[in-house]
């Protein structure tokens, strides 16, 4: 599958107060989103998902800025720290890659109709289009994907919270985006909304109007119903990446176990909802600890955690989990019989049940 967007060690800091520490919001992150594919990324509230979403999107304004990392977004590369790339990313946002923000249903003005909206977003991009010509081409894709066209001349109070919310995500994509970059779309959304709102996004992959969606959500159900591979971040940095079920139900990384843990099964299965039982709080990201960030919280954390970074292991194919512990059990599983076995077995704990056995560990890996 080829690659639609590639980061490679992003690195992106808040900084509010020139005598202050910055805020290391996103540390070394690197992803890969293939052509036609959703990738999801969860983690708890505050660990970078929303900083993470602004980069991939090359929405990166003040008191934000980029440190380090390259992007390659629908074959356009940009080097985030070089100067100019501000210029390349204004000449790509919303052409090559578009952003549905959290909250998204409020950037409508209420006292402009849909249809100025639709105006303003097309004109700023295409400074030759009438009008008219705007308004029909958003009529045309609404029909296209099952909105209403008399939508175009409501006012934004006219409209339920989901509908404002379809309207926003189908006008940020009207360029015909490669990547949309959706943070919790659904949330704030009731039932039947999240569920148009998936099915609209769904239509989009479909009819090739967008080629691939960073899905952004902390719900689990939502993952498991939308998206083909997640990566789940921590302080800043992504610990664990495969394919979904694999990611969620055969967790390698003790974050993730820790993650699912923390959720309660309400109908076998299907529905589930998290809740927040996962001992200690996350570490502040002005100064996060030393070595694994996770290890003042890790069951299984030894000794080599709180002072060096974690190895990205591959634990199996499309798989890695950035951690020691896992490290150590790829190692014995890969050590011939009889050799190895005195390496400190790892502790009972399930995290690391990998399917992984026999595969190597690949430090230089990025996350993908
Ligand atoms: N505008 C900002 N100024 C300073 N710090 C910020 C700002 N926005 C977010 N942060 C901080 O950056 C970190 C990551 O936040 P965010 O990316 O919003 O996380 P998430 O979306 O996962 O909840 C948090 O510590 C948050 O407090
Ligand atoms: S590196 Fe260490 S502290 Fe971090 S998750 Fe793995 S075992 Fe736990
Ligand atoms: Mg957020």
């Amino acid at each position: 599958m080829s690659e639609l967007l590639v980061a490679e060690g992003i690195s992106a800091r808040y900084r509010v107060d020139a005598d202050e520490p910055p805020v290391r919001a996103v540390d070394d992150v690197s992803i890969v989103l293939h052509e036609g594919e959703s990738l999801g990324i969860a983690g708890e509230s505050g660990c970078g998902k929303s900083t993470l979403a602004s980069v991939l999107s090359l929405n990166v304004h003040p008191p934000l800025t980029v440190t380090s990392g390259r992007l390659e977004l629908a074959g356009h590369r940009l080097s985030l720290t070089e100067p100019g790339w501000r210029r390349q990313a204004e000449a790509m946002r919303g052409k090559v890659v578009a952003l549905l923000p959290q909250g998204a249903m409020n950037v409508l003005n209420p006292t402009r109709r849909v249809s100025d909206f639709v105006y303003d977003v097309l004109q700023s991009h295409m400074p030759g289009i009438s009008r008219k010509e705007a308004v029909e081409r958003a009529a045309e894709r609404f029909e296209q994907l099952a909105l209403p066209r008399r939508a175009l001349d409501t006012y934004p109070h006219q409209l339920s919270g989901g509908m404002r919310q379809r309207v926003v995500a189908v006008v940020s994509t009207l360029l015909d985006p490669a990547v949309l970059i959706a943070d919790e779309p659904t949330s704030a959304l009731d039932v039947s909304s999240q569920r148009a709102l998936l099915k609209l996004m769904a239509g989009l992959l479909e009819r090739r109007i967008i080629r691939g969606i960073v899905f952004i959500t902390h719900e689990l159900a939502l993952l498991r119903a939308v998206t083909h591979r997640v990566a789940i971040m921590y302080a800043g940095q992504v610990v664990e990446v495969g394919p979904t079920e694999d990611v969620l139900f055969r967790s390698a990384h003790p974050y993730t176990k820790a993650l699912m843990d923390a959720t309660i099964v309400l109908e076998t299965g299907t529905r589930r909802q998290r809740i927040e039982t996962i001992g200690g709080a996350p570490p502040s990201l002005v100064a996060p600890p030393p070595g694994c960030r996770f290890h003042p919280r890790c069951p299984v954390a030894m000794p080599i955690c709180s002072r060096e970074t974690p190895p990205v292991v591959t634990v199996g194919a499309g798989r890695t989990a950035a951690c020691w512990w896992v490290a150590e059990r790829m190692q014995q599983a890969a050590a011939p019989a009889g050799a190895g076995a005195a390496g400190g077995a790892g502790p009972g704990a399930g995290a690391g049940e990998a399917e992984a056995v026999g595969e190597g560990h690949d430090t230089r890996a990025a996350s993908q």
